[in-house]
């Protein structure tokens, strides 16, 4: 994108920002109506008590990305559980091993995410959001090639998919709302 573009997009998500009230609400539906699964956005934030007294995009970045981590490795611990399961089929088991290994990429990526937001440097956050769900997409892929069809698994890498996709949108708002001056 070039850095006219950006300076634009800045703009009108200045104005459009301020332009509205920002209670939680607003600002919620900001967020997650523009992410891959606005119910599940809302859902997600709105099971954090937190949320209600978020004030910025800031704030829920950082609850955002903080879910997002607790979630990935919640499903690298149920694929590993599942890996070493006597009741899983063992022609699973290498894909499955796999997965463990993507997942902990997916996890550390959004910690990255996290970390970067809280110290302002939201294009890269934005770039490990938007890693994390490659590696869950490997996971997919690996899965798919040895033909195990574990559906609570894939229910899982849908999850992280939204995760992802509501850690670009954050990222990318923070991202381009940044005066053009820190974005050389
Ligand atoms: C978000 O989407 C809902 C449902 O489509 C709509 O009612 C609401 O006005 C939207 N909010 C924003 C801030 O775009």
């Amino acid at each position: 994108m070039g850095s006219l573009m950006k300076t634009i997009i800045a703009i009108f998500l200045l104005l459009v920002l301020q332009s509205e009230p920002a209670t939680p609400q607003s600002l919620l539906e900001d967020i997650c109506n523009h992410t891959k699964n606005p119910k599940f956005c809302l859902t997600t934030f709105q099971s954090d008590p937190r949320t209600s007294s978020a004030k910025d995009v800031l704030s829920l970045a950082k609850i955002g990305l903080e879910l997002a981590m607790k979630d990935s490795a919640k499903t690298q611990r149920y694929i590993h559980v599942l890996s070493t399961s006597k009741r899983t089929e063992p022609i699973f088991k290498p894909a499955l091993n796999e997965c463990v290994e993507e997942y902990k990429r997916v996890a550390a990526s959004f910690r990255s995410a996290y970390l970067e937001v809280k110290d302002g440097e939201y294009e890269t956050a934005n770039y490990d959001t938007l890693t994390a769900a490659d590696y869950a997409g490997n996971c997919e892929k690996v899965l798919a090639n040895a033909k195990a069809h574990i559906q609570s698994v894939s229910d899982g890498i849908q999850v992280t998919k939204y995760f992802s996709s509501i850690g670009d949108r954050v990222t990318t708002i923070l991202w381009t709302s940044q005066p053009p001056a820190s974005n050389p």
